[in-house]
């Protein structure tokens, strides 16, 4: 799990120094006081809440679905920590209808949600699976129906397994693979899907997947991580060159993980190893797709990249975007260590700060989003920015058909504020996504910890709506 935060993990701190003579100047305080208003925000900014296929669909060998790594490592002994799997998971495969009703009653206005490759692909090239495509017609129309705008992602971290027996990630193929995954699903979709994420997190998929064996496929080594990485930063450029070309107007973006990070002190070690992750959580693959090419000047071993490169694969990594999603749930603080090789940098645990944590164990830090909002802001490619993950967990308890969670709802309020914040100095911060609609599988963390504003009964699969999902609901509906 520390591990993890980590991966989700990084800072420009260079860029925070060069902003930081601006704080002065803002009156934050006010807007940090002030009642949230969502007129505030503009009649324009979008207002949704985000999914993934793999954590609330279930249905894992229903209707002609493939395997995925995913069904895989669940079901694999140890790989979970709570020893559950997502063959289940929330049920939405069949309750979809009735999920999106309490989308609608809490006036939540865009739904975004993953598309399976493996439903759709049950070997991840070649023979199509009708059933899966139909599935994937009936949540969007269900969608459209209750006048709710579907945001489909179209990579959220669940290869197809037949595509893992042939390396996966690490294997060049993959690129070819994707683009006809994508090309199925835009030309299938293009009628009735205007936007569209082409990769959930990069960064944390391989590195968590490839270098840790924490997710699945559960491979571990620093090659691996590379060549996986170099494959997917490739096929998210050609990924969003194939939608654009099928579907000129389509509004394409792909999300990033981040976090605000800080060196321990202002010394000059500590900042250089906060610099060096930094480079592989933050900028890795933003830079890449920005057209900057990896992040070497600020962690030169990664140029061990390079081995897996071909001539004509740097140009080839820049795709125009035309929104950036942002995913942000902390921050972290990170000293030099001589024993960690390499990236010789550590992180100073939130435990050790004494710092309040949510149920991951990640520092409650709203601020976190203002920063990184800047640091976004700061590189002039990015236009358009739409929060399309934030969130928290916390052990919540279903009493008389209530859960009181003031928790996440303070602390949802409190990032909003933050957002705001950034947005009236400028940041083109255009949309927030609530990570999550349901309480759903938290990846190897089982059904643990709990993200939703709605709470799931996984016994009975009843919902009931926490106090936070009230307030979304009142707040959206003035
Ligand atoms: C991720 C994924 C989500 C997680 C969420 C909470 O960022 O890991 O996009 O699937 O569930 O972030 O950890």
């Amino acid at each position: 799990m520390k591990r993890r935060d980590f991966i989700k993990s990084g800072l420009a701190f260079t860029v925070i120094n060069t902003l930081s003579p601006w704080s002065h100047l803002i009156g934050k305080e006010k807007i940090l006081n002030e009642e949230l208003r969502r007129s505030d925000f503009g009649a324009d900014f979008l207002w949704g809440v985000a999914t993934a296929a793999y954590q609330i669909e279930g249905a894992y060998q229903e209707d002609g679905k493939g395997a995925s790594i995913w069904d895989t490592f669940s079901n694999t002994k140890g790989k979970i920590k709570t020893g559950e799997n997502g063959n289940i998971a929330t049920d939405f495969y069949h309750l979809y209808e009735q999920d999106l009703d309490l989308l609608k009653q809490l006036n939540i206005p865009i739904f975004r949600f993953s598309f399976s490759w493996s439903r759709i692909l049950p070997k991840g090239t070649g023979e199509i699976n009708k059933k899966g495509l139909d599935f994937y017609h009936r949540v969007v129309d269900a969608c459209i129906a209750r006048g709710i705008e579907p945001w489909v992602t179209l990579y959220h971290w669940d290869l197809p397994q037949a595509l893992e027996d042939k390396g996966g990630w690490t294997n060049r193929e993959v690129i070819q693979w994707f683009k006809e995954y994508v090309t199925i699903c835009v030309k299938e979709f293009k009628g009735k899907v205007k936007n569209w994420m082409i990769m959930n997190e990069p960064t944390a998929f391989t590195a968590l997947g490839y270098m840790l064996g924490i997710h699945a496929p559960g491979k571990k080594g620093v090659d691996k991580f590379l060549k996986a990485s170099h494959h997917t930063a490739m096929a998210l450029a050609e990924g969003g060159r194939t939608i654009r070309e099928i579907f000129p107007d389509a509004n394409i973006g792909s999300t990033f993980s981040c976090s605000y990070i800080e060196p321990f002190k202002p010394k000059k070690k500590h900042q250089k190893s906060a610099a060096r992750i930094e480079a592989v959580m933050n900028k890795f693959y933003l830079e890449a797709v920005l057209g900057r090419g990896y992040p070497f000047k600020d962690f030169p071993a990664l140029k061990r990249i390079k081995k897996f490169m071909k001539p004509g694969d740097e140009e080839m990594l820049k795709f125009d975007l035309n929104f950036v999603g942002l995913q942000n749930y902390t921050r972290e603080v990170v000293k030099y260590s001589l024993f960690k090789p390499v990236i010789w940098a550590n992180q100073v645990k939130p435990e050790k700060r004494g710092v309040e944590t949510t149920e991951m164990g990640w520092e409650v830090y709203p601020e976190s989003v203002y920063k990184m909002l800047k640091i976004y802001a700061s590189y002039p490619e990015i236009k358009n920015i739409i929060i399309t993950e934030s969130g928290s967990s916390f052990p919540d308890t279903l009493e008389n058909g209530r859960v009181k969670d003031d928790k996440r709802k303070k602390y949802l309020q409190d990032v909003l504020k933050q957002v705001l914040k950034a947005k009236k100095e400028g940041v083109p911060v255009n949309g927030y996504f609530i990570w999550t609609f349901t309480d759903n599988f938290e990846w190897a963390e089982g059904f643990k910890p709990r993200f939703g504003i709605v709470y799931v009964d996984f016994k009975t699969q009843k919902r009931y709506v926490k106090d936070s999902g009230k307030w979304f609901a009142e707040f959206l509906s003035k």
